[in-house]
Formats: structure tokens, C-alpha cells, sequence
């Protein structure tokens, strides 16, 4: 083992010779020494495995988008990115390999492995008290990293691993999904619906079933006639359209995909040199091989296509890669199937022939089928690496992004994805259900998701599985306009959009939607900080307030600097038990308009909270920024703020704003914000830091002490 300094927080142990996975943008290792592995114990086994004793009140935070709840103590996670649409309990592993997390207790310590193979992380799940780390082969690099509090822990890794991705401001705006809208008149059905209600809605997502023959790169004319117009016109009406690419392509001569990546050589081989061939949507696909970085020129330069005729945004999907089976295996099954014909199938045998068939995907022997070729040249297996391949997907299309349409953002995010991808789109987190614990689930994904970088994600909301009812894409939809991808999509169901249900539940989330639009100027100048400043965007309590009583809480969340939610996810529920770990202000409303504000105690509450009502609350000596409902993101420019406090002695607020469009970092809007109390006197100041703003007047609505509320108006 060889111990490099990264920085006086941050040291890596290296074993053996890892893979480079380009997780880590810090190239330059200075050699330390022999200094022993800290915190964790090396202990005997094959490859290398560590240990670490917890104390009984430690906490393991982080993992990104796992199973489990925002601690992750108590569970084994296997590290490997997975096809699996059953996010039940005892799953141990999901679409992303996030493996970074922290111990927080008697020492508190952050870990990142930095290893693109399977191995397994058991937090306390086999003995309670014993954390174990099993890599399975020799090769690995484990980073320790410290800092002064979590905050500082988290900080320390982001800049070792590289800034978040930056989607465009209308990203943030809410966007409609569905497996399928069939043709382009059902998307235009859903836009008519939404604008028609006055349901605010940014983007309309297409799946699968725009392409033809579900071949990447392809727009069905059929479906879709006079496509570029098409999409003209839903841009003319503040709508655009967001196609799906898959990692899989189809297997036809003709196809000019397939043929050049063929003739190139950019696909995955067998072990004799031959194309890779395994099953996605459209039957036999190749699969790109995105650590090749020809291969990703070639795939990165593929999205002109789409965006050569006014797209401006994609979902990257089944990049895990998803594989439906591969024909030898297949034929291998279908035999068996057949030869037990007739078979009196009885407890043994009835099983293993169903199995057969239920276990044809995602197989591991599949994943050590085929080969890459990577930017060393070197052949690797793509089960040595399987963690690396939609991560490398995403980046080769944000590189072609870069190279292309440098000047404007673009919306990307995708399924699968390991610790680098933060660095080139966001990610959703995949194939939920419309499961009252799935709305938890996600409130718990959100901390470890942040904590690794991947700031621009969210879960489908109203749930893509299973039917859901009205009152849980209300629910939901009240949980997510807080998440920065705020999308509704469901697959094979009822209809869920927000006006499906009925006339009331559609007001519910109108109510709702409206509100995420009037938070937008705080949420996304809480995004932008938190990526420029590797900072968190929803956090654990337990990141600002260390009493006991917060560090357990699994049901809070802390939103950026200011703000503190407590979403309901239960069913029938008339409200929640919430804690409060000071004093605060409670800002309900059904929407932004209709709302009171008052203050509540610190300690334990119940609070009401009707259906129709979305609750947050206001940190103490914080304010929380605030425009006004559009019908999309770039209807109008905000002119005018209205700024809340909870006011204390001396609340400061740094708000960011830019262009949201451009890729031009310098251009910004920095305000500074400043409200103070000397005895009964309340005085707010704005000041312009940096850049300039379109902002004309700023109104706060200051509530200082017990009862005083007092408004200021700060003309620019
Ligand atoms: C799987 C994805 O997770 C889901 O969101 C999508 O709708 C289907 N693939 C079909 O493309």
C-alpha cells in the first residue's frame, strides 16, 4: 500500500494498481510516506479488506442513491450499478455506484473508494457494531477524508472529485413525463392540458416510442411529422421537448448508427474480437464502448442530430447497461424450457425452471461477456469496470455538448452513474412505484445524492410503477418542488399528470407547482452556491444542528441555507409529527399567494397539514427568496423579490443569480442581503457584489421577536 497527501484533509491509500477511473480530478499525487491507514483496520482476507468499530450512536451518512434511510447504518450495499425496478427493502444495490459516505460519531471521518468493480460495503448489517469495506481483488484507492465538520468533509471531497454539472434555469422548471406520449398529438394534448389549467410546465419528455424501432438517434416521422416544426412550436408555447437516448443500438444493416459504429470499431467485443450482442428494446443491440474516447467523440457528436433541430435537453437510459438477456444464454434457456415439457415440475424442479426465465437479465455472467478498449489502449473486462459505463455514456455526451453547442447548457441527466458523472449531468433515480414508503424513500436518496455530487436529480414523482392515487401525486408533488429535477413520470399506469384526477386534486397541484416556480430565485441560487461552493443542496439536519434529537431525524430535510421541509408521506394523513430544532417560521400555503407565516417553538410539534397545503420553514436568522408563479421559466424576467425573515439580531443572505442559459461563467448577479434589529429599529439593505441584476425592487417582510412583522421595500 502506498499513502499519498492530497491535502492536509484528504489522504490516499493506494492498493495495488487501481484502475484509473477518472473519478478524482486531482492528478498530481505527492508520495507521503508510510504512514499507517487511518481510522480503518486492514484485516485478512482475498483482495482488500478494511474494517472500522463504530460506536453505538454512530452515524453513516452519504452513499448517494441507495436503499435504506439517511443513515445508512444497519444495511449491506453492494456497489454495482443495477437494472432493477423493484426498489424493495432488502435491495443492495440500485442504478448508481456512489460510494462515498461518513462515519459520524466518536470520529468522525469521510471515505471514498474509488474502485469501478463489484465489491461490498457492510454497514453494520452483519455485526452491528463493525463496518466492512471488502474489495474483492488487490487494486484500489481509498481516500480518507477529513475537515473540521461534515460540511467541511463534504467540501474537501467534491473538489477532489470536481464540480457538479449546471443544467439551464428552465431545468428547474416542472416537467411532464410518460412512457409514452405516443405521437405528437398526445404531447400536445398534455401542453393543452397544462396551459389550459394554468398548470406551470417547462419540458414534455419523449420515450422510447418517438424512435423508429427504438433506434437512438432516430425521430419517427409517422408519429412525429415535421418534427423540427414540432418542436418549434412547443418552444413557441415555453415547452421543450426532451427525447430519451438508450444505451443500446440496434443491430440492422442500414442503419448508419450501427453501420459506422461497426465499421469503426466503437462497439463492445467478445472475447474473439466480435461485436458484443446482447438484448435491449429493440431485440439484438451492439453497445457502445464509452471508455474508448473515440467511441465517445463519435457518440457525443450522434446528439447533433437531435439538437441540430432545436433540442435542448436528453435522459440517458438502461446505461447500467440494462441487458434483457444475450442469445447464447437465451437459446441455453429455451432449450431447457423445452426439454422439461411435459415434466411433472414438482417444489425442486418448478422453481429452477421458472427462475431460468425470471433471472434471463442483467446477468453478472452476461457482464463478463464482453470487452473494452479503453484510453490507454488497454482491453479490459467490462466486468472489471461495469460501474464506469453510464458515467462514461453521460460524458460522452456532455462532451459532445461542450463541443457542439458550447454556448448554451443543456439538460442531461441519466440512470446509471458513478462518482465522476456529477461532473456531466444530473441523474433521476429510476424506477420507483407509486408507494407511500417510495415518497420517504425518496426524501431519504436526496442527502447522499447531494453529499456526492449529484446536486441535479430527483425521483419520479407520483411514482413510474404501480397506479397511483390522486392524494400521493399531491403528496409527492408537494415533497418535489423542492428537488431540482422536479418531473412526473409513470410507465404502463394510470395516467398521473397533475390534472388526471380530479378538478380539486388538479388545484391541489397547480397550487403546488406554482409554488416551485414563485422558490425558483431561491432554489436555483441554492443549486448554483452549492455547486460552486461543492456544498450541499438538501441536507440532514444533522449538518446544522448536532443535538441527538436531530441527528436521528429521517423525515426532515434542511433545503439549502435557509429552509427546513417536513413532507408528508403518509397516506390519509391530516399532518405529521415534526421537530424543530429552534425556533423558526412556518410559511404555509396552498399556493404562493395564499399563505400565512408564523412562528413556532423549537422542540416537538404536531402540525396540521391539509391536503392542499405545502408547509417549510425558515431557519432563524434566514430568509428565503422569493419571485412570482409563470407559466414557464423564461415567460418573464423577475424584477421583483419579495424576501422573508425570520430575524433574530442579523440575517445575511448571498443571492445568485445569472443568465441561467449561458455556459459564460463570469457573467453573474450577486446580491447581498442584509437585515439587522438594534432594539426596536429594523433596517434591510441590498447590495450588488457582483455583476448587475434585473431585479428593481426587493420587498422584505421581516418577522423580528415574538409578534413584530415589518416591511421594507428596497428599490435598485
Ligand atoms: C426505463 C426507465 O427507467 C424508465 O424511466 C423509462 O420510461 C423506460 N425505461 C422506457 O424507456
Amino acid at each position: 500500500m502506498a499513502v499519498y497527501k492530497i491535502s492536509d484533509d484528504i489522504s490516499l491509500y493506494r492498493y495495488g494498481k487501481p484502475y484509473d477511473t477518472e473519478a478524482v480530478v486531482v492528478r498530481e499525487l505527492e508520495k507521503a510516506g508510510d504512514e499507517p491507514l487511518k481510522y480503518l483496520q486492514e484485516i485478512e482476507g482475498k483482495g482488500v479488506n478494511l474494517t472500522y468499530t463504530m460506536d453505538r450512536d454512530d452515524i453513516i451518512f452519504g452513499l448517494g442513491e441507495n436503499m435504506g434511510g439517511i443513515n445508512k447504518r444497519g444495511r449491506e450495499y453492494i456497489s454495482f450499478c443495477t437494472d432493477d425496478y423493484e426498489h424493495t427493502e432488502g435491495k443492495r444495490s440500485l442504478y448508481g455506484a456512489h460510494t462515498f459516505f461518513i462515519v459520524d460519531g466518536r470520529d468522525t471521518f469521510g471515505v471514498f473508494i474509488d474502485y469501478p468493480g463489484k465489491f461490498k460495503i457492510d454497514a453494520g448489517f452483519t455485526h452491528r457494531d463493525i463496518l466492512e469495506i471488502e474489495i474483492p481483488t488487490g487494486d484500489v484507492d481509498i481516500y480518507i477524508i477529513e475537515g473540521e465538520d461534515k460540511n467541511q468533509i463534504v467540501k474537501n471531497f467534491r473538489e477532489l472529485v470536481g464540480r457538479s454539472y449546471i443544467p439551464p434555469k428552465w431545468g428547474f422548471g416542472y416537467q411532464q413525463c410518460r412512457w409514452s406520449y405516443l405521437n405528437a398529438g398526445e404531447v400536445e394534448q398534455v401542453v393543452d392540458a397544462m396551459r389550459e389549467r394554468g398548470i406551470p410546465c417547462d419540458t414534455v419528455y419523449l420515450d422510447i416510442d418517438y424512435m423508429v424501432d427504438f433506434k437512438d438517434f432516430t425521430v419517427d416521422e409517422k408519429k412525429f411529422p415535421k418534427f423540427p416544426q414540432f418542436v418549434e412550436r412547443m418552444r413557441e408555447r415555453g415547452i421543450r421537448l426532451i427525447p430519451i437516448i438508450d444505451a443500446g443500438v440496434k443491430i440492422e444493416a442500414g442503419y448508419d448508427v450501427y453501420d459506422e459504429g461497426e465499421e469503426k470499431g466503437y462497439f463492445c467485443t467478445t472475447n474473439e474480437g466480435d461485436t458484443f450482442v446482447g438484448a435491449v428494446w429493440p431485440g439484438r443491440c451492439a453497445f457502445p464502448d464509452f471508455l474508448n474516447p473515440d467511441t465517445r467523440r463519435w457518440w457525443g457528436n450522434l446528439y447533433t442530430r437531435l439538437t441540430d433541430v432545436g433540442i435542448e435537453g436528453f435522459w440517458n437510459d438502461m446505461n447500467e447497461p440494462a441487458l434483457f438477456y444475450t442469445p447464447d444464454h437465451l437459446e441455453e434457456v429455451i432449450e431447457e424450457v423445452k426439454s422439461s415439457q411435459g415434466e411433472n415440475l414438482d417444489i425442486y424442479s418448478f422453481f429452477k425452471f421458472k427462475d431460468r426465465v425470471v433471472e434471463l437479465s442483467n446477468r453478472e455472467e452476461d457482464y463478463k461477456k464482453f470487452w473494452h478498449r479503453d484510453k490507454d489502449g488497454r482491453r479490459i473486462n467490462h466486468h472489471e469496470v461495469h460501474n464506469l459505463y453510464g458515467y462514461n455514456m453521460t460524458r460522452a455526451a456532455s462532451e459532445g455538448f461542450a463541443r457542439n453547442r458550447s454556448e448554451e447548457r443543456t439538460l442531461l441527466f441519466s440512470r446509471a452513474s458513478s462518482i465522476g458523472a456529477h461532473r456531466y449531468g444530473g441523474i433521476w433515480t429510476g424506477d420507483n412505484k407509486s408507494w407511500w414508503s417510495h415518497i420517504l424513500l425518496n426524501i431519504q436518496q436526496m442527502p447522499g445524492l447531494s453529499m456526492c455530487g449529484f446536486l441535479y436529480s430527483g425521483g419520479d414523482t407520483g411514482g413510474f410503477g404501480d397506479h397511483a392515487d390522486a392524494e400521493l401525486v399531491t403528496r409527492w408533488t408537494q415533497f418535489s418542488i423542492f428537488t431540482p429535477l422536479l418531473r412526473n413520470h409513470a410507465g404502463g399506469t394510470r395516467p398521473q399528470e397533475p390534472y388526471s384526477f380530479d378538478d380539486d386534486s388538479a388545484e391541489y397541484m397547480k397550487g403546488a407547482i406554482e409554488l416551485r416556480y414563485a422558490m425558483i430565485p431561491y432554489l436555483y441560487s441554492e443549486f448554483m452556491k452549492a455547486v460552486r461552493e461543492d456544498r450541499g443542496y438538501m441536507m440532514p439536519l444533522a449538518f446544522e444542528y448536532d443535538d441527538s434529537r436531530s441527528r436521528g431525524v429521517e423525515d426532515q430535510l434542511l433545503c439549502g441555507e435557509s429552509l427546513m421541509l417536513t413532507p408528508v408521506y403518509t397516506q390519509n394523513a391530516r399532518g405529521r409529527y415534526i421537530y424543530l430544532p429552534e425556533d423558526m417560521l412556518c410559511w404555509r400555503g396552498r399556493d404562493p399567494r395564499n399563505r400565512e407565516i408564523h412562528r413556532l417553538k423549537k422542540g416537538e410539534h404536531y402540525l396540521n397539514i391539509a391536503i392542499d397545503e405545502v408547509p417549510f420553514f425558515i431557519r432563524r436568522d434566514r430568509m428565503m427568496v422569493m419571485g412570482k408563479p409563470l407559466n414557464y421559466v423564461e415567460e418573464e424576467v423577475i424584477r421583483e423579490l419579495n424576501v422573508v425573515v425570520n430575524l433574530e439580531s442579523k440575517a445575511v443572505y448571498d443571492f445568485y443569480d445569472d443568465d441561467g442559459k449561458t455556459t459564460n461563467e463570469a457573467d453573474y448577479s450577486l446580491m447581498r442581503f442584509t437585515v439587522r434589529r438594534k432594539g426596536e429599529e429594523v433596517t434591510a439593505k441590498v447590495e450588488q457584489v457582483a455583476g448587475e441584476t434585473q431585479v428593481v425592487v426587493v420587498n422584505f417582510e421581516i418577522y423580528a421577536g415574538e409578534d413584530q412583522v415589518v416591511k421594507r421595500k428596497v428599490y435598485l
